[in-house]
Formats: C-alpha cells, sequence, structure tokens
C-alpha cells in the first residue's frame, strides 16, 4: 500500500483541502518539489493565483520553478478536482498536522512501548530529546518517567500542540522546542538521551554529526527508523551502520520495524 493510500485509510474521514496549504511552514514548502505531485500541483497553482502568490512570497526562491511548473502544464488533460484532491491526498500528513493533531494520536498502527526504549537505556532522572517529535506522544510518555524531555520539532501548530498536552496530562519537565534534527537548540554533551521516532534521514550526515554534539559521552542516541525489516535495506541503513550504530528490530502497531542504538564515546 503507498504512503498515499495509508494516509487515506487514516485519515480520509476530514476535510482536509486545498487552502489548507496556507498553514503550512516554510520548510515544508520549500520541500515541494521533491514531495508534492508535480502535475497536481502545478495544475492547482495554474487555477488559483492566490496560492502561488503566497508560496512565492514565502519562498521567493521557488517563483522560477513555480513558473516552469505551472508554464509546462499540458493544460487540455487536466482534471482539475481529480488533481486537487491529489494533492491534498499527497501532502495529508503535513495537512493534519496543521489541523487535525489529536487524529494522528488515534492511529495506534504508528505507536510502540516505550519499554522498547527503557530495555537499551535508564531514561529515570535523565534528560532526553525527542526530535521530530510530531504530536509528542512519544514524548509524553517519556517525561513521565524522565527529569526532563525536549520535544524538538519545527511545526509551530505540533509545538503547541504538545504544550497543550503536557499541561492537559499534568507535566511540567516537558519542553517543546523549535529545531531540526540537525540543528538541535541545547548546549554541547547536554544530552543523556537521544531519541528518533519515524524522524530521522532528511540530512543524515549533518543529523548524525548533530547527534554526537549534543549527547554527553556515554549517552544514548536511539532510531526507531519505521522502516519494516522485511523491506530492502536504503541509504540510511547503510550511513547509520558506518557510523557506528548497531542495527535492532522493535515492533509498533504495524508490525517489526529496523531500530539503530549507539552509545556515544
Ligand atoms: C513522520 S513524523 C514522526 C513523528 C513522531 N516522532 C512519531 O513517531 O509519531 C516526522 C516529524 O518530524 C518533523 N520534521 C520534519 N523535518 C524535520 C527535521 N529536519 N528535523 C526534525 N524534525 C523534522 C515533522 O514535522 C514531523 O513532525
Amino acid at each position: 500500500m503507498s504512503y498515499r493510500e495509508r494516509l487515506e485509510r487514516w485519515f480520509g474521514h476530514l476535510p482536509l483541502e486545498v487552502d489548507d496549504l496556507f498553514l503550512l511552514e516554510r520548510f515544508q514548502l520549500l520541500a515541494l518539489p521533491s514531495r508534492a505531485p508535480l502535475p497536481a500541483l502545478g495544475a492547482t497553482l495554474a487555477a488559483d493565483p492566490r496560492l502561488r502568490r503566497f508560496l512565492v512570497a514565502r519562498c521567493p526562491e521557488l517563483e522560477p520553478w513555480l513558473g516552469a511548473l505551472v508554464d509546462g502544464l499540458d493544460r487540455p488533460t487536466v482534471d482539475l478536482e481529480q488533481r486537487r484532491r491529489t494533492l491534498v491526498w499527497e501532502l495529508a500528513d503535513w495537512l493534519v498536522y496543521q489541523r487535525f493533531p489529536e487524529a494522528y494520536d488515534q492511529i495506534e498502527e504508528l505507536r510502540w512501548g516505550t519499554d522498547q526504549l527503557g530495555e537499551i537505556c535508564e531514561l529515570e532522572g535523565r534528560t532526553v530529546v525527542d526530535a521530530g517529535s510530531g504530536t509528542g506522544w512519544l514524548s509524553v510518555e517519556l517525561a513521565r518517567v524522565a527529569d526532563t524531555v525536549f520535544a524538538v520539532e519545527p511545526v509551530t501548530r505540533l509545538r503547541e500542540y504538545i504544550r497543550g498536552r503536557a499541561r492537559e496530562v499534568g507535566l511540567n519537565n516537558l519542553y517543546p522546542l523549535d529545531g531540526f534534527l540537525h540543528r538541535v537548540p541545547l548546549p554541547v554533551d547536554s544530552v543523556d538521551v537521544l531519541v528518533t521516532s519515524r524522524a530521522i534521514g532528511w540530512e543524515l550526515g549533518a543529523e548524525l554529526t548533530e547527534i554526537e554534539r549534543v549527547v554527553s559521552p556515554g549517552g544514548w542516541a536511539v532510531h526507531f527508523v519505521g522502516t519494516p525489516c522485511d523491506a530492502p535495506r536504503t541509504m540510511v541503513d547503510d550511513t547509520l551502520e558506518s557510523r557506528g550504530y548497531t542495527p535492532s528490530r522493535y515492533r509498533d502497531g504495524g508490525g517489526w520495524r529496523r531500530r539503530y542504538t549507539k552509545r556515544m564515546s
């Protein structure tokens, strides 16, 4: 099943629409060339100059690319409604994060038991980073045990959501931080455990260097990568192993997945 099909299965009941693209962060808009279905985006922009103006205003560097995309359209064959729907559902994870973050927390298939982190390293009394934390479901679980948890997440709406969740469940040791995995806003050697869950590999080399900067000697980096164990190996697997990570596996609500662990020296 493709990623889009899974998104439709999880979130097909939600009223997502093209105008939700106006809510996206700049870093997400900059990723459109590699992430968006291009004929669908081009057709939507040709029909909606407001959206095109918004994209150019937020990301002037995309202007030539957007122009070429719209100019290159094969207009007579365009079925606009179908293309708008394709655009929305190919980007639905981003749109759900903005509009219905609580819906993500209902998807049991994506969750895994935190005992699978606890079996690797001590959490009690520790400073822990959950990088690329999404809605922060994992950060909340970790904050019940650890001393301090930083949820590093570049989407503003998600950081607000995590703050709300922490308050709701009475946690005062969980801090959402604006940042990226390749730019963690914490000092050198300040973290005992850094964990990622389906959140590594945008800029893998820079991310691994940043992790080595913030995790103190003797601390742990653990990546719950999310790739099914029976999938072909990827560049992420090769790079993690070449940088000293040990492969193992974990189980989430959907099956067995790849996990990588490294103790910092
Ligand atoms: C697939 S989601 C996983 C969320 C969460 N860790 C989980 O297990 O449900 C990836 C998250 O990483 C965030 N993200 C995207 N680019 C990132 C980057 N370069 N560094 C850190 N987080 C990033 C996204 O906004 C999103 O919230």
